[in-house]
Formats: structure tokens, sequence, C-alpha cells
């Protein structure tokens, strides 16, 4: 864990910041690229899951191309560089201006998730004079096994056209003279630990592929989202995510032909490389008994404990103490959820003391918000201090 190493050089720094270990990434990033250059997969990097300039161009320089979930990331992935044939966008409630927006950039892809967006699509792509690339999002039905807020691939979820609906609306999907229906897209869940869900996910994508060519679309790309999960309770046991047993998987049950198979992950990309610093402000004991450790930070810093019931390790890397106490760390803002853990075993810890909460790179600083006129959290980089 970096900020065990360097934790002398943090003290100095003015918290909460997110600190970025530079070589984890880039090592996840080789790894990424390597595995998946074994079967020639394509990656896109699904953006939401840290937007940080520095993450991006790293990112970038490993030749990734990005997935959005709105014009502004399509907006920020562009800006950073990323080359717009080599971006999809994906998401539920695409507002107009959006969809124009990425009509004039000519993304890869626009990856559809309703039949009345395909057909306003269409409507402003030959408003524009121009054919788009679209995929069609499937919802597949399947339980991707994790924390059922953050799954996305089920029969009653937003997500996704289902299937169903797609073999009964073909023709009218192709009758949309502005639109190539160019790939297929799917994407799960996220925080999948459990791999045997992607061997799920292959048998009904050969399926849905094999139906959607007998009724004439030839689709060049199969997009199978991203939903790796990472090692939340012991991150240094696995700092970089095992995309070689996904890739694996996919490539001995998809059966696409010769189509070109994508993913988009976030998560498994970013997760590790991250870690929420923050220095104990007080210590209080409840009437109930629960000894409290008031950190600098709050959920408006990170919020997937408070959202999610998400487990994030921390560990307290300056107190020199051998006694071990039970602590409750909880956050500044003014909300009873705001509690990153519960009754956790730590060195005696106090006021001055900074912990780190692991595994904070994905979702962490991307979810931060300025509730209570909170500041953003900043970004240190490993490379730089
Ligand atoms: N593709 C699509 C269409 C997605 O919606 C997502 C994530 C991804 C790819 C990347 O998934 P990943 O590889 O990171 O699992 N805020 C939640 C996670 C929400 C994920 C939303 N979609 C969390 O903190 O756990």
């Amino acid at each position: 864990m970096l900020s065990k190493k360097v934790s002398k050089k943090l003290e100095s720094l003015q918290t909460p910041f997110y600190l970025y270990d530079m070589d984890l990434l880039r090592l996840t990033l080789e790894s990424a690229v390597s595995m998946a250059a074994r079967y020639g997969y394509v990656l896109h990097y699904a953006i939401k899951a840290n937007y940080d300039p520095r993450v991006l161009a790293l990112i970038k320089e490993y030749g990734l191309g990005i997935d959005c979930a709105s014009g502004n990331e399509v907006a920020c992935a562009i800006e950073a560089g990323f080359d717009p044939k080599k971006i999809v966008y994906a998401g539920v409630g695409k507002r107009d201006h959006e969809m124009k927006y990425a009509i004039e950039k000519g993304l890869y892809a626009i990856n559809c998730e309703s039949i009345e967006e395909l057909y306003v699509l269409n409507d402003f792509a030959a408003a524009a004079g121009k054919t788009v690339d679209v995929g069609l999002r499937v919802n597949p039905d399947i339980d991707p096994m994790t924390n059922h807020c953050i799954d996305t691939g089920q029969a009653d979820s937003k997500f996704g056209i289902s299937y169903e609906e797609v073999l009964a609306r073909a023709e009218d999907i192709k009758s949309l003279k502005n639109l190539n229906v160019k790939g297929m897209h799917l994407h799960i869940g996220s925080q999948i630990r459990e791999l045997h869900v992607f061997e799920y996910l292959c048998d009904k994508v050969n399926v849905i592929v094999e139906n959607l060519v007998k009724l004439g679309f030839k689709l060049d790309y199969v997009d199978v989202g991203g939903g790796l999960g990472i090692n939340y309770d012991m991150p240094e046991n696995e700092p970089v995510p095992n995309f070689a047993s996904v890739f694996a998987i996919i490539n001995s049950h998809l059966k696409v032909g010769g189509r070109e198979v994508h993913f988009e992950f976030g998560r498994a990309i970013v997760g590790e490389c991250g870690e929420l610093i923050t220095r104990v402000l007080f210590n209080k004991t409840t009437a109930t008994g629960r000894k409290l450790v008031i950190v600098d930070s709050s959920m408006t810093e990170l919020i997937r404990p408070a959202l999610y019931g998400a487990y994030h390790s921390i560990e307290n890397i300056t107190s020199t103490s051998d006694k071990k106490e039970r602590y409750t760390i909880v956050g500044t803002a003014c909300e009873s959820t705001d509690v990153f853990n519960e009754s956790i075993a730590l060195p005696e810890t106090k006021r001055g003391d900074l912990l780190t909460i692991k595994s904070a790179g994905a979702y962490g600083q991307s979810m931060s918000s300025r509730y209570n006129l909170h500041d953003l959290p900043r970004s240190v980089y490993s490379d730089e201090i």
C-alpha cells in the first residue's frame, strides 16, 4: 500500500486528498492491455469511474478507448485527447443536446437503450444529414451476483432494451435509415467477483447474436461491458485484477464469429490505484459505548459506504501504538449514514493521525459532491511527492 510507504511525506500535506499510485495504474494497464492482445480484444475505459486528468492521460498512453455516460463525459474524453472514433456513449436518458453533440462528434457508436431513443436519434441524424453508428444495448436478464444497488442487467432494470422487444421491433429498427446498427452492447453490473457469471453472459450473447443476425442485423462488434470486480477486503493480495481469467472465460464461451469483442472496464482499471487520505479530527465515545473516530473527510469525498453499504478497508498509517482498539470511523457531513466503517480494529488512534481508505480509485473522486459546501477533494500523485 503506497500510503504506508510514504506516510512521513504525507503528514505535512493538507487533507483530505486522493493519493494515486501511478506505478500501480501502469502495472494494471499493462496487464489489461497485454492480456487483451492475446485475443485481439478491444478495451474501453469507463470514464465515469475516474476523470482525473493524469489518470486519463496514462490510460490514453496505453491506447484504450473510452465509454461515456453523458455528453459532458464525451467532451471530457475528447478534451483529454481521445479519438472520437474510439468513444462509445451509453445511457438510458440521453438529453437532446447530448444526442446532437454525439452525432456531431462522430463517435464509434452511440449505444441506445430504448426503441424511442432510436427513433429520436434517427430524426436528429436525418436533420444533421448523417448516418450514425449505433449499438443496441440489450438487457440479457442475468443476475451478476453483486450488490443489488449496482446490478444493471436484470429483466426489471431501467438499462437496455429487453431482448424480446428487440426481436419484436427488429423490422422497425432496420427501417431507421439514418442509423447503422453496428453492434450489440450489454453491461450487466459492477463489482462482479463470481466470474462464472461471465459464462452465463456468453451463453446469452451467443443466442442473442445468432438471432439478431438471422433477423438481418450485421453487427461488427459485441461489447460485453465492464463489471470486473476488485478485492476490497484485502487489496494488498490482489493489487491488479484478474483480467486473464475473464478474458479466458470469454474466449472459451463466446461464439460470435469474427466479430470484434469490446470491454468497458472502469473499476478494474483504476479502483486499486487510489486511496483517500484523511486525518483524524476527534475521538469520542457514545453513551452506548461506541468509540467514534471523526475524520476530516466524509461521504462528500467518498459516498460508496453511505450509498451502497460498500466496504473499504481502512488503516492508520501513522500510529506507532501496539495497542488495538475497535473504532467506528465517521465523517464530517450532516448525515447519520456518513460512516466509513463500523467497529474495525485499528491501533490506538489519536487526533492528527492519518488514515487511508483503500481501493478508492474508482467511483470515489468522480462521485464527490459539494454537499455542506465542502471543498472537492484534490489529487496527489505518487510521482510528485
Ligand atoms: N459500461 C457501462 C455501460 C456502465 O454502466 C458501467 C458502470 C461500466 C461500463 C463500468 O463498470 P465497471 O467496470 O466499473 O464495473 N458507482 C458504483 C458503480 C456504478 C457503475 C455504473 N456503470 C460503485 O461505486 O460501485
